[in-house]
């Protein structure tokens, strides 16, 4: 309803009586909740209001720092007049140029930097543009249980209909390809693939990739391999692209966000088969329009870093790997030590109902965050993990704490 004030003057004012707009939200949206972690840090965020110090060894979000010649290139590009404006949608071709030189000195894949090669804001972008360019309402597209929850969430949003491959410790959290049979492939499109897996911190082997090829071929299905932990507690990157004949059936991610300790900075890349780089742009070039060029010029800068920088980085890593078997150890969990990327993955004890009541007791108790494996999918319901992005002092505090809650 509107109201109208005078003012002294004489002027009058019409008001609109404030009433939010009701609106419902698209059926895409069915079923897609508000991202976990996104929930989460809010309510650890009231918690440290209400003074509890929360210790979240939750997210994989590097608390190290880039190197500092990244950073210094960012600045002086920066300060140029001339980086500010739009920039070409496939990338710099500086920053392309740098992802092949990468590519070829860590996997031994050979890449045209002109066209087999996009740079993306982060992995997780990517996730979607792929789903949203490849994917019908109704096509069917293959997700690990556990995975990465972004795949699951933005096939929903596509409309595609999800057909959950278990992974189990008994198979060394690889694909279990006849169990995959077994479920029907009529209508499968694409399949998503994690190694080293998260949240499982199992590394490939080129025979389970040789198999996925082989598969892949097999079904005319199209592998989308995520791939943001390999130079994590890991001497031996591995790309699914060094299979050979992978690149008739495969596309993969990749991401400094871990790697390069950048995952504020935003910037992946998506490589594979021009024609699969083409059909990803058509969808791409209408969600933005480029990154900031003196992102693009540090992220090549990062891209030559030699192996001591990441050495370095997975020297503190594995003090802190350390100290998280440790404090997992206290909790009675049970777990596998040659774990890449940057969790540790841990089976609960079984007297608790699932990772959540264990992860709500630590929480509740200790006023220490540990995530669930469950967020991962069902197939994670037993496990909770643990994020090394948090430094060796927070985990011994961390350690002190639930040693206290033992004890009392
Ligand atoms: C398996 C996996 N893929 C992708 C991402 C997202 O990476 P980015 O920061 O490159 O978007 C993550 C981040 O946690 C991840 O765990």
């Amino acid at each position: 309803m509107n109201t109208a004030n005078t003012l002294k003057d004489g002027t009058v004012i019409q008001s609109v009586d404030s009433a939010l707009l009701a609106m419902n939200t698209s059926s895409r949206l069915e079923g897609i909740g508000e991202y976990y972690f996104s929930e989460k840090l809010r309510e650890i965020d009231e918690l440290n209001k209400a003074g509890k110090k929360v210790i979240n060894l939750g997210i994989g979000s590097p608390d190290l720092p880039p190197h500092p010649e990244v950073i210094r290139v960012l600045h002086e590009e920066a300060l140029k007049p001339n980086t500010h404006a739009y920039q070409n949608y496939k990338g710099s071709p500086v920053l392309r140029n740098a992802i092949a030189a990468w590519y070829q000195k860590w996997y031994a894949v050979n890449l045209d930097p002109a066209s087999e090669i996009l740079p993306l804001m982060g992995s997780k972008e990517g996730i979607m543009h792929i789903c949203m360019t490849y994917l019908n309402p109704g096509d069917k597209i293959l997700i690990p249980n556990p995975g990465y929850p972004t795949y699951r969430s933005a096939a929903k949003i596509a409309g595609a209909e999800l057909i959950e491959y278990k992974l189990t410790k008994t198979n060394n959290w690889f694909p279990d390809f006849e169990e995959i049979g077994r479920g029907g492939l009529d209508g499968v499109k694409l399949m998503f693939v994690n190694y080293p897996h998260m949240p499982t911190g199992q590394l490939p082997t080129e025979e389970m990739f040789t198999a996925l090829v082989t598969f892949a071929k097999a079904h005319g299905i199209l592998l989308v391999h995520d791939n943001p932990y390999s130079f994590i507690l890991n001497d031996q990157p591995l790309s699914l692209l060094k299979i050979p004949g992978a690149k008739d059936v495969t596309i993969e991610l990749n991401s400094l966000s871990k790697s390069h300790n950048m995952a504020g900075w935003r910037i992946g890349m998506l490589v594979g088969a021009a024609e699969r780089i083409n059909e990803v742009l058509r969808f791409k070039t209408n969600m933005d329009s480029g990154m900031f060029l003196p992102v693009q010029l540090a992220a090549a800068k990062a891209l030559q870093m030699e192996k001591q920088f990441h050495d370095e980085v997975n020297s503190i890593y594995k003090i802190r790997r350390r100290k998280v078997f440790e404090l997992l150890t206290l909790l009675k969990c049970d777990f596998d030590q040659q774990q890449a990327g940057m969790f540790v993955w841990a089976m609960i004890p079984k007297i608790y109902k699932d990772g959540f009541a264990l992860s709500d007791k630590v929480l509740r108790e200790s006023n220490v965050f540990i995530t669930p494996g469950g967020i991962f999918g069902s197939a994670g319901n037993e496990y909770v993990r643990v994020s090394l992005c948090s430094t060796e002092d927070n985990i011994h505090q961390a350690i002190t704490r639930i040693k206290q809650n033992i004890t009392n």
